[in-house]
């Protein structure tokens, strides 16, 4: 029989402990699982707090032990009954209320539940699809609640602490002129303006400038940015930033506030002391040492370029490569030398795969190499590598030579796929740094023009400005990210605050006065007005949860994300809409 709602419960599903024992209490929640044990029926009843063990005495109750065979997986029910301890022998140290037990005295169905597709529990063994398509059902599994109460938290911490740092909380458009920040727009057509559209945003970029030049001296927004771009492990079509700006600041009280609020987060949520301030890395020592733009300083196993040791060497791929540019860099993995031939094929074809030429290695022995091209390089060119390089007898040295951007991004994966082969990286370990100094612009050969490395209102470093139209690769950026773990958790800059500096910009970016003014007139405009200094910075929110919850795709702490191929398979969007919609809209769809 299913019954109308009519008490309240006292307490929640994870809630009752030995102090509560001879209590009369109510729950509501669903049916977790269900044991008939001879002569007693055990019931788990669940909900976002935990889970209780609720029994059935037939000595107690005939009818309801009769009753309580009828309740499946996923009902929705009520119980009334005793807290009592659970026997000795019974207890379950891993479960909050694992000490006791409810001796059930009355019970409502609320709702009954078809048979779920997949079981609700942790480490359910349901594809991604699947787990998409029932969302609802997904969500209720305790692991997924875990993470979305994670989210919440965050978000709780960020409002808390920036409240307290005077910043306020201004919304902004999601209808709104296309902004460039590198990405295709998501576009809306205009019913009123037929053949018009808006673009929802990639982030509020020009807004929280108009708001600093409005006065409004610290802002900030937890809002949904949209991309129309390649999605993979850490990259929705539309995600959360947790986006700031301030005026009359420079570099050091962005990071200030920044370092602030990460130390908070990770102390409230996992316990986790992080130390102020982070280390900062230039961009190109992150290259040099990590391969990467946002380095894993989890583990050390850096990259160490040795051409001016091997440039005279007989050894021909290295002295050759060296004469035309190239470099020969490598890493130390430590221990290593117990490789096996496959192995070292395996790493050789990793190498390959990514577009270079292989590896070359060398096993470090008691004061010697075993390596096919040791007879090439002198003992001193040895002891030299193997100074730079800090070997030890045991080690594997791996070396690439190559063009030199291309052979530091290859040992850079290298690094990281050795990392988790040989599971270098603890958990519960979180590696915050800066990465500094990028170029403001770079060329793309595609379109024969410079683009801006983060976006077109990051300022050029003061004492760079006057290479700005002489040597503009070499311009530094007044730009920063906070690397977390590998990831690339917040981007921002210091803003051109003045409207000539940005002019010469967008003269670099080719974009002339005429498109300049049509496209971001109002921020120009606003530029003369009166515009203080000003910069900011967005942490990607859902990278962010995604780390503190300890998952490895932001799709598991989004409640309703879409799949790689942008699809929603819950509501099935994107999808076709009435010819009705699309008349009153103006729009024909183009028969490919
Ligand atoms: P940026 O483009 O670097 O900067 O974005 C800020 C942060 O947002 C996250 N992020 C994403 N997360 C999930 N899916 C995506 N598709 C995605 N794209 C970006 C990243 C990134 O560090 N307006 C500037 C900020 C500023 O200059 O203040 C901006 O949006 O974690």
């Amino acid at each position: 029989m299913i019954e109308q709602l009519t008490e309240k419960r006292t307490h929640t599903c994870g809630e009752l402990k030995l102090t509560q024992v001879n209590l009369q209490v109510t729950l509501q929640g669903w049916v977790h699982r269900r044991r008939d044990h001879g002569s007693l029926i055990f019931i788990d009843i669940r909900d976002i707090h935990g889970l209780t063990q609720i029994v059935f005495d037939p000595n107690e109750s005939e009818d309801l032990y009769t009753r309580a065979k009828e309740l499946k997986p996923e009902y929705v029910i009520a119980v009334t009954g005793k807290v009592r301890p659970r026997p000795a022998g019974m207890v379950n140290k891993n479960l909050a209320t694992g000490e006791v037990e409810i001796l059930v005295s009355s019970f409502k169905i609320y709702n009954l539940a078809k048979t779920t597709p997949f079981p609700i529990i942790d480490q359910v063994d349901a594809t991604e699809e699947h787990r998409f398509q029932y969302r609802y059902l997904d969500l209720r599994r305790p692991e997924m609640q875990k993470n979305l109460i994670i989210r919440s938290r965050t978000a709780k911490i960020f409002r808390q602490y920036l409240d307290s740092q005077n910043f306020l909380e201004i919304e902004t458009p999601f209808l709104m002129r296309s902004t460039p920040e590198g990405a295709r727009d998501f576009l809306v057509p205009s019913r009123i303006h037929p053949g018009k559209f808006y673009a929802l945003p990639q982030s509020p970029q020009t807004y929280k400038q108009v708001l600093m030049v409005a006065g409004y001296d610290r802002y900030y927004q937890i809002v949904k940015c949209f991309r129309d771009e390649d999605l993979r492990a850490d990259r929705q079509p539309e995600f959360t930033q947790v986006d700031l700006e301030m005026s009359f600041i420079d570099e050091q009280d962005v990071f200030k506030i920044v370092e602030e609020v990460m130390l908070k987060v990770f102390d409230s949520i996992l316990h986790v002391k992080l130390q102020r301030p982070f280390p900062v890395l230039t961009y190109e020592a992150a290259l040099e040492k990590y391969g990467s733009d946002k380095p894993d300083l989890r583990f050390k196993m850096q990259i160490h370029e040795i051409s001016h040791l091997v440039a005279e060497s007989e050894f021909k791929v290295f002295s050759a490569t060296v004469k035309q540019q190239g470099i020969v860099a490598g890493i130390n993995l430590k221990n290593g030398a117990n490789y096996s031939r496959k192995q070292i094929d395996s790493l050789n074809q990793f190498v390959i795969e990514l577009g270079g030429k292989g590896v070359l290695t060398a096993k470090v022995t008691p004061g010697e190499w075993e390596s096919s091209f040791r007879k090439f390089l002198s003992d001193a060119q040895v002891v030299e590598i193997n100074e730079k390089m800090e070997s030890e007898a045991g080690d594997l040295l791996i070396f690439i030579a190559g063009e030199k951007w291309k052979t530091l991004d290859q040992l850079g994966r290298l690094r990281l796929k050795l990392a988790e082969d040989e599971a270098l990286i603890k958990s519960n370990q979180y590696e915050p740094l800066w990465v500094v100094d990028f170029p403001l612009l770079e060329f793309d050969q595609e379109s024969n023009r410079y683009n801006a490395m983060h976006h077109p209102f990051t300022s050029p470093r003061r004492e760079d400005l006057e290479m700005l139209e002489t040597n503009p690769l070499q311009v530094k950026a007044r730009a920063y990210d906070l690397v977390i773990n590998g990831y690339e958790i917040a981007g921002g800059s210091i803003r051109n605050h003045q409207q000539e500096i940005q002019m010469r910009i967008f003269n670099l970016l080719k974009i002339d006065v005429q498109e300049a003014q049509e496209k971001f007139g109002f921020l120009l405009d606003a530029l003369k007005y009166g515009a203080p200094p000003h910069g900011g910075i967005a942490f990607g929110f859902d990278r962010l949860v995604m780390i503190l919850a300890g998952c490895t795709s932001i799709r598991d702490v989004i409640a309703f994300p879409k799949t790689t191929s942008a699809i929603s398979l819950m509501d099935n969007s994107p999808s076709q809409v009435d010819e009705a919609q699309l008349r009153e809209l103006k729009i024909s769809i183009l028969k490919e």
